[in-house]
């Protein structure tokens, strides 16, 4: 449901390994993908052809109902989303937020009552290489909470390349994924790729001011953070802001990027779309409001973020320094 990068990559995956899937998603790439066909790469150098795909821009009510269903619309569009689903399927559908952000799940549960709505996170990014390539540019294992109703899916997740781990701290892992992905809003102000802006200094110390303000809100909340990195989640602002040649040695894994790879809230500034910023910097100035803890950049970054119309690079520049 909501088969844009993530969904279409994740969905068609499990196509290529021989699951009937099911893709909701936008007319426009629905009919690309079903004229020309799509391909499905990793940075592993893995190919995966699917000559056409079952695609629907509505949840079909002629086909038989989805044993699981995998939840991909960015955040603003949950609650709609969830609202479709909750018309159109059996009570007791398990639905997967692959969603990031903390509160997708609990606001398709609320939008979907009858639903069973259970969180979880792609650690990768997906981003559409050519018109009719969907490219993963880094690694990471797919988590989801450990409820009986995912257990028999293992297999096939591990059948598909794409192992799913099921875990009993997904409001830790949800945290520490949230906190990585502060550095999504930097990279589209950089109008960098990622592995260029993340070898380059200034813009991680942006991404480490983000971090650790958040880490200040989420010390006050006593919320446990998973360890998603080599190195614990209190560490990385410090990790950011070490000097290049240093960073480069102590984060080799998370620069094992493609050189082109970039956050998709990148393509959303640049095409004026509406970027999942609330999702990510707002969690934490929610959050740190209840607290009592000031979160004055990620307030800053939202309201960045939060204007209408696409910002140019050079705002990006100029925020930088507001930033640091
Ligand atoms: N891309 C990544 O690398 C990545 C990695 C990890 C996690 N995530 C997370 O995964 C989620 C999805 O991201 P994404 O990059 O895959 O977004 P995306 O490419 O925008 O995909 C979502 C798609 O769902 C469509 N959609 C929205 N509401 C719909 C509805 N009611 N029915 C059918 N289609 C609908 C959207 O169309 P419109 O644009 O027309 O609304 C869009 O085509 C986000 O929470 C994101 O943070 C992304």
């Amino acid at each position: 449901m909501g088969a844009g990068l993530v969904g279409t990559y994740v969905g068609g995956r499990l196509a290529a390994a021989g699951v009937p899937v099911t893709f909701i998603g936008r007319a426009n790439l629905g009919s690309a993908w079903a004229a020309h066909g799509l391909t499905l790469s990793d940075l592993d150098g893995g190919r995966w052809a699917l000559p056409s795909l079952n695609w629907h821009t509505q949840v079909p009510r002629e086909e038989a109902p989805p044993a699981l269903v995998l939840l991909c619309v960015k955040s603003a569009a949950t609650a709609e989303a969830a609202a479709q689903l909750g018309q159109c399927l059996p009570p007791g559908t398990c639905v997967v937020s692959l969603q990031n952000g903390v509160d997708n799940a609990s606001i398709a549960q609320q939008h979907a009552p009858q639903l069973l709505v259970l969180p979880g996170m792609v650690p990768f990014n997906v981003a559409r290489a050519e018109p009719s390539r969907l490219h993963q540019g880094t690694s990471g294992q797919l988590m989801a909470a450990d409820q009986p109703a995912l257990r028999a899916w293992l297999p096939v997740f591990a059948q598909a390349g794409l192992p799913l781990a099921l875990r009993a701290d997904m409001p830790a892992v949800q945290w520490a994924k949230l906190l990585l992905n502060l550095n999504n809003p930097v990279n589209a102000l950089s109008g960098l790729p990622l592995r260029a802006q993340l070898l380059d200094r200034d813009w991680r110390r942006c991404t480490a001011a983000l971090m650790a303000e958040a880490l200040q809100v989420l010390a006050r909340a006593h919320q446990p953070l998973a360890r998603l990195t080599p190195l614990p989640p209190r560490w990385l602002p410090a990790l950011l802001r070490a000097p290049t040649p240093v960073f480069r040695l102590l984060a080799a894994r998370m620069l094992r990027i493609d050189d082109e790879a970039r956050s998709s809230m990148a393509d959303d500034l640049r095409l004026g779309r509406p970027p999942e910023i609330d999702a990510l910097c707002g969690a934490v100035v929610r959050l740190g409001q209840r607290l009592g803890v000031p979160t004055p950049r990620n307030q800053a970054m939202l309201d960045a973020l939060s204007g209408p119309g696409p910002l140019q690079a050079s705002t990006g520049a100029a925020w930088r320094h507001r930033l640091i």
